[in-house]
């Protein structure tokens, strides 16, 4: 294919190019049964406009997915292995403990269809669940395409008795997924406690969205507990400064994406959690008064103005059931480790 991707490469036609270089700087040899679908019609102009308004407010914000370029999808990788940050571990160890038990729940009512994949990245964590579910089809879908296409050409020799579909799309305002890629009985897998990105309030307003992709099926979850601060604080800020990295990467991301000159070094790290809003906060914190050009204005920052970059909401046990009850879930069963630091739901 002249995108050099196997299957069915879809596109449709968006205002801009901004994802599209990607795509095509990345080499994809293969015949290899997998199909990934472009739905990334990102209004090129508009999610401009809104980075924009975000660093021009006071307070300045910005949204968590410019962490996410390639070398912050690396920086996140390497997080996830650092000592202090112990969500990806202790997600990991529940579902290797309860794997069987889960797995019989998300069959209760008959064999997944699709498997979908919320956030898939590398589809590592998927690729532990595809042999004990067996799904009819795996869609994977994420904002980054090219790591998908590398991920799913992997999973399409490792499983062939599944459909592999990659779908590239930004679901963080809304979840579309075009309705002939959902089977009946269609298991929800958002791991890793990405739902934290969400405010309590557009949580559940996105469980609702999942739990109306379900098809009969269900969700399965992973969520992040409220804890000790001193722990919290020292997930988000390591000792190595990886996550110091993470968070400053996006200012290199932003500058690329609308040419704006943010100097890294001008900028530190702040990450600490705000026990009163049961949420870690994240923030760009200037170390010096200075101007950056934004838009092809001067935007002021002081020393010590903040630019907010992410919230990480953590929640009881309790919290979590009554959002999914709240979003129209009702067989809730859940998982945990010995210390209770982090929530495994499966909600059908
Ligand atoms: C990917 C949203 C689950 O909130 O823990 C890790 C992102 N930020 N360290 C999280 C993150 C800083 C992560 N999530």
């Amino acid at each position: 294919m002249a995108d050099g991707l196997s299957g069915t490469f879809t596109t449709k036609p968006t205002v801009g190019e901004m994802n599209k270089p990607e795509f095509n700087a990345t080499p994809i040899q293969a015949d290899r049964g997998f199909r990934i679908i472009n739905q990334l019609h990102v209004n090129r102009e508009r999610e401009r406009a809104l980075l924009i308004a975000g660093l021009l407010a006071s307070p300045a914000h910005i949204e968590p997915k410019y962490f996410y370029d390639e070398l912050g999808c690396t920086l996140y990788a390497a997080i996830c292995q650092l000592d202090e940050y112990y969500p990806t571990r202790t997600e990991r160890a529940i579902f290797q403990q309860y794997r069987s038990e889960i797995s019989a729940k998300i069959a209760e009512h008959g064999r997944c269809g699709t498997f979908v994949d919320l956030g898939a990245g590398d589809c590592v964590k998927a690729m532990s669940w595809l042999p004990h579910i067996q799904p009819k089809r795996y869609l994977a879908v994420d904002i980054a395409g090219p790591s998908l296409a590398t991920a799913l050409a992997n999973m399409a020799t490792e499983f062939p008795e599944t459909e592999m579909v990659g779908l590239v799309t930004d679901f963080s305002l809304e979840l579309v997924i075009p309705a002939g890629l959902l089977l009946e009985r269609t298991t929800l897998f958002y791991p890793g406690s990405s739902i934290g990105n969400f405010t309590p309030a557009n949580a559940t307003q996105f469980l609702v969205q999942m739990r109306r992709h379900t098809k009969g099926g269900g969700l399965l979850i992973g969520v992040d507990a409220k804890k000790d601060k001193r722990r919290l604080d020292a997930a988000y800020a390591d000792a190595l400064g990886v996550t110091a990295a993470f968070n400053l990467n996006a200012l290199r991301h932003i500058n690329r994406v609308i040419g704006t000159d943010f100097v890294e070094a001008q900028w530190r790290h702040v990450g600490a959690y705000n026990e009163p809003l049961g949420r870690v906060e994240m923030y760009l914190e200037s170390i010096i008064g200075q101007n950056v050009i934004i838009d092809g204005h001067a935007r002021g920052y002081a020393n010590g103005e903040r630019i907010h970059s992410e919230n990480s909401y953590k929640y009881t046990q309790a919290e979590f059931a009554s959002m999914l009850r709240e979003a129209g879930f009702s067989n809730i069963s859940v998982w945990t480790d010995s210390e209770q630091a982090f929530w495994v739901f499966y909600a059908s």
